[in-house]
């Protein structure tokens, strides 16, 4: 297995093992998705369950996006200990204040606000949408002392106006949606000027051959739910044009019985390099950037999910990292 079929992603049915996502999603603009019921003739003896299958709506048509995409790619317990642990290791104190760029479902600014009674989260995020989902199931769930401390705003990332912050995230790739290094670098000038005196800035980044591939990647999710013992993630790399550098990706989960839940995510990006994120950093005014670069597990033949400060990486075919960056 390639270092792409490591994920972030914690698998639920399996919370001691972190299960890594190939090629996570990032934001961008979401779309409705289609669903594709099963057209598969059953076996023999499956003929009561078919039979059953046919009465019921197909499985696509009652999920909940939003639960598959926070259980294919993202492991909030493990991103936070990398945080918490990366700001420590560099100020010598605890960061307090966190604001989660494109947020989405807001499941980072929980885990964050779980950890100590002074954290404080703000969420932002464009997509009332993916808000609303974020409060009535995330936020809601919160014990009430905690959930005072998350604030979720609606606004673009690039204008919003909110209190000195000890760190910022941008993860899932999200500010790739940013085609050119003027609106990066605008968007990282603004990170840097919310930042406290000592903030710290996390990026994630993923490369590699198979990165500005247009091709599938497939991933059992082994979870109980309403789908059943689980599903299938796949991220789709759908068109990538070198000239731009600019790529169209697709997440879709397919079901134990056959149905697809199409383009559930879209995403449209510009596959940005290691290099090009640290000048433009540097151009934005940060003083440092360092690279976190994942370790090697030899016997599970994957990453390790163990990220430390890097100069030289691996020419994996996929590969993902941190970039940490200080004000
Ligand atoms: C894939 S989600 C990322 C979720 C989360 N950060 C994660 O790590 O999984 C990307 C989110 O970015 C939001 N978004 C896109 N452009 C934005 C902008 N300019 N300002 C704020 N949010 C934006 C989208 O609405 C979407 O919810």
């Amino acid at each position: 297995m390639s270092r792409a079929a490591i994920s972030r992603a914690t698998n639920e049915a399996n919370p001691e093992r972190a299960v890594r996502v190939s090629r996570p999603p990032a934001n961008g603009k979401d779309v409705i998705a289609t669903i594709a019921p099963d057209t598969a003739a059953p076996g023999r003896g499956k003929r009561k369950a078919a039979a059953r299958q046919a009465k019921a709506p197909p499985i696509a048509a009652r999920m909940d996006r939003h639960r598959l995409y926070e259980l294919s790619v993202q492991s909030v317990d493990a991103e936070i200990d990398f945080v918490d642990e990366t700001y420590f290791d560099l100020r010598g104190r605890r960061a307090k204040v966190l604001r989660e760029d494109f947020c989405g479902t807001a499941n980072t600014s929980c885990e964050w606000v779980r950890r100590r009674p002074s954290n404080i989260a703000i969420g932002v995020d464009l997509d009332p949408e993916v808000l609303a989902w974020g409060r009535g199931n995330r936020v809601s769930k919160l014990k009430p002392a905690a959930r005072s401390r998350v604030n979720l705003v609606q606004h673009d990332v690039m204008t919003v106006k909110t209190e000195p912050l000890d760190v910022v995230l941008a993860m899932n790739f999200s500010y790739w949606l940013f085609m050119s290094r003027e609106r990066l670098r605008d968007y990282f000038c603004s990170v840097r000027e919310h930042l406290a005196p000592g903030g710290v800035f996390f990026l994630d980044c993923y490369g590699g051959y198979e990165s500005c591939q247009e091709i599938r990647d497939k991933r059992e999710i082994k979870a109980r739910g309403p789908w059943g013992k689980g599903f299938t993630y796949i991220w789709d790399q759908s068109w990538f044009d070198p000239i731009s550098s600019q790529m169209v990706c697709h997440i879709h989960f397919k079901f134990e019985d056959g149905s697809k839940l199409n383009r559930a995510f879209s995403y449209r990006w510009r596959l940005w390099t290691l290099p090009e994120i640290r000048e433009v950093l540097a151009e934005a005014g940060f003083a440092r950037s360092t690279v976190y670069w994942e370790g090697w597990d030899e016997d599970e033949n994957e990453g390790d999910g163990d990220f430390q400060p890097a100069d030289v990486g691996e020419a994996d075919p996929a590969w993902i990292c941190y970039v940490v960056a200080e004000k």
